[in-house]
């Protein structure tokens, strides 16, 4: 590495990517997502996820792939409909499944971080009212005990739920996604279950594994992803947006980081039925935060669409602002909740790979940049290592260093610019000014907002 790096990153940095098993395993048949997907006009194009990406038989491929280029860390998820396909029945197949993923990652030397839900619940979970019911509490800290003695010989980092604001509000808010509710009392609801389930988690995780898997020094490491969207007023002159976006700020970002630090759950919106608690096992659960950051929006209170990408901002190919230090300022906030951070998903829409390059390389030189400031950050990865089932948007997003064609060839795999970038950067550890130079001249325009838009995939 030349000795003029713009910025170096930590020696034993985790480098890597992420996914999510029902938007790459394909078949995941006994799940909510399957059932919405097959009966609903809700996913764009009327795509399925089906096959998905065929990563349930790839998976060893996909590992070669991603230790060729020189990842350290993948993350990845359990899919709890897989392993307990019906309340209180272990599928073994499934199980040995998920031991082969864990035994493929280490003779690749990549270490998992294992995430124990990713927005997909069972159907018989599902069917008792998913993440609104108290048992589902009950009954996912059983599945996480299970898993931490099932897998915490193999497994250190875990991340027990994705998201719990995204989730709740797409579903429970937007009615986007399942269950199709438009409550924001019941989506506050969810985001306060989910959380007191992260609590308790927490504990479980530490009391069950504790096997040393990667030897250093810890049994279980334990997170949540927390995506961090800032939420900002579009006219600053506007007393209704800037109080909208504080609300809108409050609610999705601070209440969340707040509870799982202090334990005190205050969730709000004006005129809806907040949750107020205070949650003992709450307090001081984290070894370390997820950090899931992919843009900004701008609060419009005054009619119209809600939440918007200015005139003039560059946006990928799902009309989300790219923010050069966007990552960096996240990284930062969500330090400041006292723990190290983990980058569990960053990454852009970006069909032809014209912008990632670039994208990835400036976000990575603000991130290096606040690390060297003093800012605790473990590791990075990438969403994601391929093309996959992205949600309602079905598979037309491409988020992916490696192309996959799921409706056409979901077993294909072929590699952009972006997996070479990005496996430069790791093979340095560091920002070069070469690559820097490099992917300024060799990286096309994103595309640019003409009036102001929206994205319907906007959070919250
Ligand atoms: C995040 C999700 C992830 C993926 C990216 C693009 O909100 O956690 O599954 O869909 O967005």
């Amino acid at each position: 590495m030349s000795a003029d790096a713009i910025v170096r990153f930590p020696e034993g940095f985790l480098w890597g990517s992420a996914t999510s098993a029902h938007q790459v395993e394909g078949g995941n048949r006994w799940n909510d997502w399957w059932r919405f997907e097959n009966r609903s006009e809700y996913i764009a194009s009327d795509h399925r996820s089906g096959d998905a990406c065929k990563h349930w038989e790839m998976f060893d491929r996909d590992f070669g792939l991603a230790a060729a280029d020189g990842h350290t860390a993948h993350r990845f998820s359990l899919e709890w409909s897989r392993i307990e396909p019906e309340r209180g029945r272990i599928d073994p197949a499934a199980v040995a499944h998920y031991h082969d993923v864990l035994a493929s990652l280490r003779r690749h030397s990549i270490r998992p971080i294992v995430t124990l839900a990713h927005f997909t619940v069972p159907l018989w979970i599902a069917n008792q009212g998913s993440w609104e019911s108290q048992d589902t509490i009950d009954r996912f800290c059983e599945f996480v005990r299970f898993c931490a003695r099932e897998y915490g010989g193999e497994v250190d980092w875990w991340c027990t739920i994705n998201e719990p604001e995204v989730l709740a509000f797409r579903g429970w808010s937007e009615a986007l996604w399942p269950p199709v509710v438009k409550d924001d009392s019941r989506a506050l609801a969810v985001i306060g279950n989910q959380l007191v389930a992260h609590g308790r988690a927490f504990h479980i995780l530490h009391e069950e594994d504790r096997i040393d898997a990667d030897g250093d020094g810890a049994a279980a490491r334990v997170g949540f992803a927390k995506h961090y969207t800032p939420l900002l007023p579009l006219r600053w002159w506007s007393l209704l947006d800037r109080l909208r976006a504080w609300f809108e700020n409050k609610a999705f970002n601070d209440a969340v980081l707040e509870a799982v630090t202090s334990g005190r759950i205050t969730l709000a919106i004006p005129g809806r039925r907040g949750v107020r608690r205070q949650v003992p096992e709450l307090v001081g659960s984290l070894d370390w935060i997820g950090l899931n950051y992919y843009t900004r929006w701008y609060v419009n209170a005054i009619g119209g669409e809600s939440h918007i990408a200015r005139r003039g901002a560059n946006v990928t190919d799902m009309m989300w602002e790219i923010v050069p230090d966007g990552l960096a300022d996240a990284a930062v906030r969500v330090a400041a909740t006292g723990v190290p951070v983990i980058v569990t998903e960053h990454g852009f829409a970006d069909a032809e790979d014209r912008f990632r390059p670039r994208a990835l390389v400036d976000a990575l030189t603000g991130l290096g940049r606040v690390i060297a400031a003093g800012t605790p950050v473990l590791g990075y990865m990438h969403w994601s290592l391929m093309d996959n089932f992205e949600w309602a948007e079905g598979f037309g997003p491409r988020f992916g260093l490696y192309r996959v064609d799921a409706l056409t060839d979901p077993a294909g795999r072929e590699r952009r610019r972006s997996a070479d970038v990005y496996a430069r950067i790791i093979k340095a550890n560091a920002i070069t000014p070469e690559l820097a130079r490099e992917v300024q001249i060799g990286s096309g325009a994103s595309h640019t907002v003409a009036a102001s838009s929206t994205s319907r995939n906007a959070s919250p």
